[in-house]
């Protein structure tokens, strides 16, 4: 049996979480700095770290409270080490790895996408290995191959923004707050999903990987040339874009591979348009599509917690104990050379 406190502050949240390999989720909390950023459109850096200090020990003190657990019964302290914004990764991994000094246990940095692409198995219906993993957040759209935890092979991606940074680029034009996302899929449930037609981008690439920067241009341009009143129907549509897209790329992935199960992780996976349509798309070909709970869609300190019991649980270890870095920049292939089994 292991117990990991997981702890996430790559953006604008600080997620705090226990993960027992017996008992499964102990607690998971989380505090969000969406109100702190709103007035500026995006995220602000400095002001993201600064809030991570303020919140991280309350918040960790809460969630061993909510799990009835102490410090020492604690197997390790996992950490997102990466990607993410410098000054706030560097709140999260100062503080987990002074805890786990301080209670001589490990500190296991991990990458913030292995936790999204794991945290479909905290569902209560978890999908088998391998599988197919639509990673669609803030700042990644990709397919992954997932064979078992700590082993990915990136199927394809988008060339330019993510799908959530369309949702929030197409946001902004419309005047909604920031994250796009969630007022996009609501303005969008009074509108019209058929009155424009915004491109598929490279839908017939024959191929997967995805553009997003094309749609975001042809909705200004629609924007510039209607009133507030045609709002819905555009973000209607531009959803409506989005989810085409998505499945079609979705069902491709399936038959590339060859597999049946298609896992969706990130943020934009709580858009419950694109969780019906690919539901139908995939079943109708024989396929199933797992969902994390929404909660556990956006970050959370959930996933990371999980993600750091398979390393003990597969007997891994961080190549380095004695210091610590963080990734702002990091990908999958470099994370895997941090463990040793
Ligand atoms: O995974 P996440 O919480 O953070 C990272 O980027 O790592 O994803 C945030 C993204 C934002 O772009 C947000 O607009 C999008 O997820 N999002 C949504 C919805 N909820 C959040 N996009 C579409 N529909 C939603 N309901
Ligand atoms: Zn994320």
């Amino acid at each position: 049996m292991v117990r990991v406190l997981g702890i996430e502050t790559s953006c604008d949240e600080t997620g705090i979480a226990i993960y027992d390999s017996e008992l499964g989720l102990l607690a998971d909390q989380l505090h969000s700095q969406i109100k702190l950023h709103n007035e500026y459109g995006g995220v602000v850096p400095e002001l993201a770290s600064r809030d991570h200090i303020r919140r991280i020990s309350p918040l960790i003190k809460e969630t061993l409270k909510e799990g009835h657990c102490k410090f020492s019964d604690l197997s390790a302290i996992a950490y997102t080490a990466g990607p993410g914004l410098a000054g706030a990764l560097l709140v999260g991994a100062s503080v987990a790895e002074a805890l786990a000094f301080a209670l001589s246990i490990p500190a296991l940095p991990i990458h913030h996408l292995e936790g999204h692409l794991l945290s479909p198995c905290l569902s209560p219906v978890p999908p088998s290995f391998p599988f197919v993993a639509l990673l669609v957040s803030g700042g990644h759209s990709q397919f992954m191959r997932v064979n078992r935890p700590g082993s990915y092979e990136i199927l394809g991606e988008s060339v330019d923004d993510a799908a959530g940074e369309a949702f929030d680029k197409t946001a902004k034009l419309l005047g909604l707050p920031y994250p796009g996302g969630p007022h996009i899929a609501k303005l969008a449930a009074s509108g019209n999903p058929k009155r424009f037609h915004f491109p598929r981008p490279m839908i017939h690439s024959g191929d997967l990987m995805m553009s997003f920067s094309g749609l975001k241009t042809a909705v200004s341009l629609v924007v510039a040339q209607h009133h507030p009143v045609d709002y819905a129907d555009i973000a209607a549509s531009f959803e409506a874009a989005i989810v085409d897209t998505l499945c079609s790329k979705a069902l491709q992935a399936l038959d590339q591979t060859g597999l049946k199960q298609l896992v969706i992780a990130g943020g934009v996976g709580a858009n419950l348009k694109l969780r019906e349509k690919l539901s139908e798309t995939i079943k109708a070909h024989g396929g199933e599509v797992f969902y994390p709970p929404l909660r556990l869609c956006t970050d959370n300190g959930a996933m990371i917690a999980f993600a750091g019991a398979q390393k003990l649980l597969m007997h891994q270890k961080p190549v380095t104990s004695s210091t610590f870095s963080v990734f702002p920049r990091w990908d999958l292939q470099a994370y895997s050379t941090t463990y040793q089994d």
